[in-house]
């Protein structure tokens, strides 16, 4: 078993555990004062926990309709009426949609109460149950609601990834990619739990540094531009993980046009990718200017598009690239 911990301004800081069972320690990491823990997770889960304080599961939808206002109203209300209150513990157990939900009505609840997560898919694990962003969609668009609430503590059990389907594993290896290329190191001949820890160290830093998303937290975003894009497109459904893989190759492609990278190291995306066992080539059918389109629509500049790139100086994000260049080297996917 590994503990990370995330350093957060003011001292605060939380554990991250990774290992075999887990799941098991959750009692060490509840609230003192903790009378109940209301459980938040979904029909199709599967996975408990054992509590010695009293507990009750509150079921949200499966799937990402799940991530609604009503959603979080549903629950604060059924909170209320079993009377759990602000000394109490909100536990996720669930992957990504829960651990927004759940983190969303612990950060509103009684103005704030402690929340755990047990992180069940791999995704989860390396990105979404850490680093306190929580939110919910709006018809108008995705997460465009959510606070910043860190987790008490945060379980990531690999046990649970025995039974995830391959297409769930390979949603988490798009962002298992993604930090490699993050931290600048290959660690995929490291086993699974090895490679999650690292992956977790690697958003621990990047958060501590910018809790709040004003500045390098953007680097998280790295295969994200075209990702996203793929994503909301019409005509195919693509996963969060694979969509960033093909995202991540993009990137590499764009910035090689730019000539910040050399192409061996565009090879080094796509290999990597591969290896993951992800697509690095664009879903057929799928038109570059639609994507363009897309891409454009989800940024604020007014003359061209911003992408997180690699470059001498590592990842950062570069403003304003020409919307030509971007759908010329999408036809570098086809
Ligand atoms: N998933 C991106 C972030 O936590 O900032």
């Amino acid at each position: 078993m590994t503990t990370i911990q995330v350093p957060l301004s003011g001292g605060r800081t939380y554990p991250v555990l990774v290992g075999q069972g887990v799941t098991s320690q959750i009692e060490k990491f509840l609230p003192f004062d903790a009378q109940r823990a209301a459980v938040v997770t979904q029909p199709g889960i599967g996975v408990s926990v054992d509590l010695n304080v009293d507990c009750k599961i509150f079921n949200i939808a499966n799937g990402e309709s799940a991530k609604t206002l009503t959603s979080i109203e549903d629950l604060c209300r059924s909170f209320v009426d079993w009377g759990l209150t602000r000394d109490d513990v909100i536990i996720g157990v669930g992957g990504g949609v829960v651990t927004d939900v759940a983190g969303f009505a612990a950060s509103i609840y009684h103005r704030g109460i402690a929340v755990v997560h047990v992180a069940t898919t791999l995704l989860a694990q390396i990105d979404a149950a850490i680093g306190g962003k929580t939110g919910v969609n709006l018809p108008e668009g995705k997460n465009l609601v959510g606070s910043f609430w860190q987790p008490a503590s945060v379980l990531c059990d690999t046990e649970n990834l025995s039974t995830l389907p391959e297409a769930e594993m390979r949603n988490g290896f798009g962002e298992m990619a993604k930090y490699h290329f993050l931290s600048g190191e290959k660690f995929d001949h490291l086993d699974l739990e090895e490679r999650i820890a690292r992956c977790v160290e690697i958003k621990a830093s990047v958060v501590a540094a910018d809790e709040k998303d004003t500045g390098g937290r953007a680097v998280l975003n790295y295969g994200h531009t075209l990702g996203h894009a793929l994503e909301v497109a019409k005509g195919f459904d693509i996963r969060h993980g694979e969509a960033v893989a093909i995202g991540l190759v993009y990137a590499a492609e764009l910035a090689f046009a730019l000539e910040r990278i050399d192409e061996s190291r565009v090879e080094e995306h796509r290999k990597l990718v591969t290896g993951y066992g992800l697509e690095t080539s664009l879903p057929k059918g799928v038109e570059p200017d639609d994507l363009v389109g897309l891409m454009s629509r989800d940024k604020k500049a007014i003359d061209g598009i911003t992408f997180v790139l690699d470059g001498p100086d590592g990842i950062e994000v570069v403003s304003n690239v020409d919307r030509e260049l971007v759908r010329v080297t999408l036809e570098r996917l086809r």
